[in-house]
């Protein structure tokens, strides 16, 4: 089901007028998945909680849960993951389904059509499965009608037919744990919200968590790199671990093609800037957004939607995949009046704000 659904990443993958269009290469720092990168990133994803690096609080709360859980032989509680792409909701839905021993079935919110796809979705799973669903925001509503019974009492209500004729069948489904993922935790229903009983917001990792992520990955790509560039490329990945792997592949290209194969320091840190991401892991389009709030602007607090005309990118893609980062490096606000350029970016830019 994962592979079918697949492609509904993959439509989102590129935003409008992005580096690839621009220079051919993909863009590396949007948190969405892509063709080769949806292929490493499940090698590089770690399979448990003991091999997973940061989020120590999910971690650790997760062991308790899942431990008691299997101590009474039941499935455990639905669980939410919320926060920004990229940084493990996909890979905590996995661990959860191995460390309970029991299967994964991932699909997505929008993808899940008609109650009747859900029906078909739940009336297929075990007993314990896991059932995954990404972007879970996107449910449409009578969906979410379905899926509340299925949550709480492990029965949907079916209707068959059209006008008079149509009937209610009610259809018992297995003892299965939905785990939810969202980038808007804000956008869930609040009956929905209510229907999980275990939720977590993730954050950012922290330099040093990422530059372990990163350790981890190249031993498993076979790629040998010294601690500095490990670190380099870490302070560049946006505390963000599906980013700062790419990262490492991009510099893996390039010291295999201008410096035979050695990841030193000095390697990392050229290839990173070749690639365009600054040292506080910003590639073009977010130096686009700033220059527009510092320069276009001049610093006042402008709308969304007219940002992303200045910029030329989809509204939805700025707010879920751009802004989290610029808001939680102080480089820009979000005021009642709109999104304005913090000092901070007039300095990183090296322009001097208007007085
Ligand atoms: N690869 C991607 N995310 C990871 C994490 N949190 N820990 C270890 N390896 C990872």
């Amino acid at each position: 089901m994962w592979e079918a659904d697949a492609g509904d990443l993959f439509a989102n993958a590129m935003p409008s007028g992005s580096a690839a269009k621009r220079t051919g290469v993909q863009r590396a720092v949007t948190g969405e998945l892509t063709g080769d990168d949806l292929e490493v990133d499940r090698n590089l994803r770690p399979q448990s909680l003991d091999d997973y690096i940061g989020q120590e609080r999910v971690r650790d709360n997760l062991r308790v849960l899942i431990q008691a859980a299997r101590e009474r032989g039941e499935s455990l509680d639905h669980v939410i993951f919320s926060g920004p792409p990229g940084l493990g909701k996909t890979t905590l839905a996995g661990i959860v389904a191995n460390e309970m021993g029991a299967h994964m079935r991932a699909t997505s919110g929008p993808a899940i059509e008609r109650t009747g796809d859900l029906a078909a979705i739940l009336t297929n799973l075990e007993e314990g499965d896991v059932l995954f669903v990404d972007e879970i925001h996107r449910l449409n509503h009578q969906v979410e009608e379905v899926l509340y019974p299925a949550m709480e009492d492990f029965y949907l209500d079916i209707v068959i037919g059209k006008g008079p004729a149509a009937r209610s069948i009610r259809l018992d489904v297995p003892h299965f744990t939905l785990v939810g993922a969202t980038t808007r935790a804000g956008l869930l229903t609040g009956p929905l919200r209510d229907r999980f009983g275990i939720s977590y917001r993730l954050d950012y990792y922290a330099a040093d968590e990422l530059a372990r992520i990163v350790e981890r990955s190249a031993r498993i790509l076979g790629v040998t790199l010294d601690e500095e560039a490990a670190a380099e490329i870490a302070s560049r990945g946006r505390g963000t671990p599906r980013l700062a792997n790419r990262l490492l592949k991009r510099v893996r290209d390039y010291a295999q093609v201008r410096a035979g194969g050695q990841i030193t320091w000095q390697v990392a840190a050229e290839a990173l800037t070749f690639f365009e991401i600054d040292e506080l892991g910003l590639d073009w389009m977010d130096i686009k957004i700033l220059t527009a709030l510092t320069q276009t602007f001049r610093g006042r607090a402008v709308g969304l939607t007219t940002i992303a005309s200045a910029v030329a990118e989809d509204p939805s893609t700025l707010e879920d995949v751009y802004e989290p980062y610029l808001l939680q490096q102080g480089l820009m606000v979000r005021t009642p009046q709109g999104r304005q350029a913090t000092l901070a970016a007039f300095e990183h830019l090296g322009i001097t704000p208007p007085t």
